[in-house]
């Protein structure tokens, strides 16, 4: 029998691409993470909108409330990712904002080592099918800072059209312009 929406909000999907797994974080996988999160090139797009931190008990907190209080929420899924190949940690992705069981948005921070390589673009795309083909979502939409070249790119590759520019809207903390983009599935509507 077909899942169901909440039936995807047990544990973190295990998700896979023919180089990355998606799956959830462990506390293996944060000093890696903490890592990428921090690189003042990962930062420079975001407006200081995802949270830093470096110690105990925050990093206890972090991975109680991504695995555990945020996903039986159904507020975000929030995958590590790994290169299958190296067995390592490269990035994280995000789904969540969910609407109506309807509509949701997306967010992902990558590894500059590993950048240029399509693994966001890989990523974006499998959870772009996760959310049309297993949630049943009709919309998934992303905003991202107007200089965020890289980013509007990987979003164009995976499917999503640009629908507008928010003037100097909050982002993060700070206010910026704002590309809305959007990827819509018309059939999942009911
Ligand atoms: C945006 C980001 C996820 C892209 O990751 P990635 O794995 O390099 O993405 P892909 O390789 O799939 O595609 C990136 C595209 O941008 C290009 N690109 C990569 N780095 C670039 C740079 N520094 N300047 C300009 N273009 C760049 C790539 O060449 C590629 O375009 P192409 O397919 O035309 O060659 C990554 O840069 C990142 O993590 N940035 C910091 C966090 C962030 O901004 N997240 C998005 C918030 S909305």
């Amino acid at each position: 029998m077909k899942m169901k929406f909440n039936d995807y909000f047990e544990t973190i999907p295990h998700l896979k691409t023919d180089r990355l797994i998606l799956r959830a974080f462990c506390s293996d996988d944060i000093e890696t993470y903490l890592r990428i999160i921090h690189d003042p090139q990962v930062q420079q797009f975001l407006g200081g909108g995802v949270s830093l931190f470096n110690k105990e008990p925050h990093i206890s907190n972090w991975l109680n409330n991504v695995n555990g209080r945020l996903l039986k929420t159904k507020t975000v899924f929030t995958w590590c990712v790994e290169l299958k190949r190296e067995n390592k940690v490269i990035g994280r992705i995000d789904l969540g904002g969910f609407v109506k069981k309807s509509m949701a948005e997306i967010s992902y921070y990558f590894s500059p080592e590993y950048w240029g390589m399509g693994f966001a673009t890989e990523a974006v795309k499998e959870v772009t099918r996760f959310g049309f083909d297993d949630l049943r979502l009709h919309r998934m939409q992303a905003m991202v800072m107007s200089e965020n070249i890289p980013s509007l790119k990987v979003l164009k590759k995976a499917g999503f059209t640009e629908e507008g520019v928010l003037k100097k809207y909050l982002f993060g903390k700070e206010f910026h312009d704002t590309v809305m983009l959007a990827v819509v599935r018309e059939q999942n509507l009911n």
